[in-house]
């Protein structure tokens, strides 16, 4: 079946940046507060302050909805069911690699779980969103994390520097940004970064539907994303696996119930179109 066939047409999802725009912070969970007190060392009451002027400043390089809705401070990751074995991993020598990671609140998650940041690398296109970074957990002379600006298109990008020495890639909101055909380019890069033995993975988590299809987000690229589910997951890892002489374990499901948004799932909404759902995974080399 043609990957482009899989749900017959396009589905289109006429959006405006402003509209996930949301002035104010939600709540910050335990886990957030912690990372903004503790680890970046900001006193209680200036957290809401800072962390606002800073999202402002990001939402102007890109107006991506998980910085628009705050969901970057979800720390989703942590929430994972292979949050513990990704830790672990790195306290134990292995080599971390967020890709797409923007601001890199992942990476400092990670950190401040304990695990050794000269094991973490951070690549992203937009270097800006490095800088936020650094400057929304003020931690530049602190983190020894290596940053790489980097487009994964580019065959000759610095990210060649980590050819097969990565052991655990974490793709958040990353693989959904592209078609499929993108998404198989930018899965083979993924695999030639990691080493090339059991146990190498990527983990993460993206915006599906249950039907997969290409959907059209006017905003992004003004060409069709390919949204996914479970089945034309396994397919596309299939494909990648046939195309590196790779074999993969692929686990991936749909998050249950609300989605980030707030809305229910099935529910078409401008911003959230029915059947789109998150999907959660992991994926690793056999
Ligand atoms: C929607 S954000 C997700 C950020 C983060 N992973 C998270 O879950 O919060 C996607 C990120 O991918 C980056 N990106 C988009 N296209 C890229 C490309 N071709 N190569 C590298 N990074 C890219 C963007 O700059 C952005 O920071």
């Amino acid at each position: 079946m043609s990957n482009t066939a899989v749900a017959g047409k396009v589905t289109e999802k006429s959006q405006n940046p402003e509209k996930w725009l949301i002035e104010e912070p939600p709540t910050l969970t335990p886990e957030a507060r912690a990372l903004f007190e503790k680890y970046s060392k900001n006193p209680h009451h200036e957290v809401i302050p800072h962390i606002k002027a800073i999202r402002d400043n990001a939402f102007q390089i890109y107006p991506y909805p998980c910085l628009g809705r705050w969901a970057f401070l979800d720390l989703r990751l942590r929430q994972s069911p292979q949050y513990p074995q990704v830790l672990s991993r790195i306290k134990n020598g292995d080599r971390y690699l967020d890709i797409g990671c923007c601001i890199g609140q992942d990476i400092r998650s990670l950190v401040a779980d304990g695990a050794p940041s000269e094991n973490t690398y951070g690549s992203d296109m937009k270097g800006d969103f490095i800088d936020v970074g650094y400057a929304l957990f003020r931690d530049r002379a602190t983190l020894k994390t290596t940053f790489i600006e980097a487009d994964i298109f580019d065959a000759d990008s610095e990210l060649n520097s980590l050819e097969g020495t990565v052991d655990i890639v974490h793709a958040a909101s990353f693989f959904h940004l592209f078609d499929w055909d993108e998404q198989i380019k930018a899965a083979k890069c993924v695999v030639r970064l990691l080493k090339a033995r059991p146990y190498s993975m990527v983990v993460g988590r993206q915006l599906g539907h249950v039907d997969a299809r290409p959907m059209m987000y006017r905003f992004i690229s003004g060409k069709p994303l390919f949204r996914h589910n479970v089945e034309s997951f396994a397919r596309f890892w299939k494909q990648v696996g046939d195309e590196t002489g790779t074999t993969w374990k692929v686990e991936a499901g749909f998050e249950q119930g609300l989605d980030d948004y707030g809305e229910e799932s099935e529910m078409e909404t401008e911003e959230v179109a029915k059947g789109e759902r998150w999907l959660v995974y992991s994926v690793c080399m056999l």
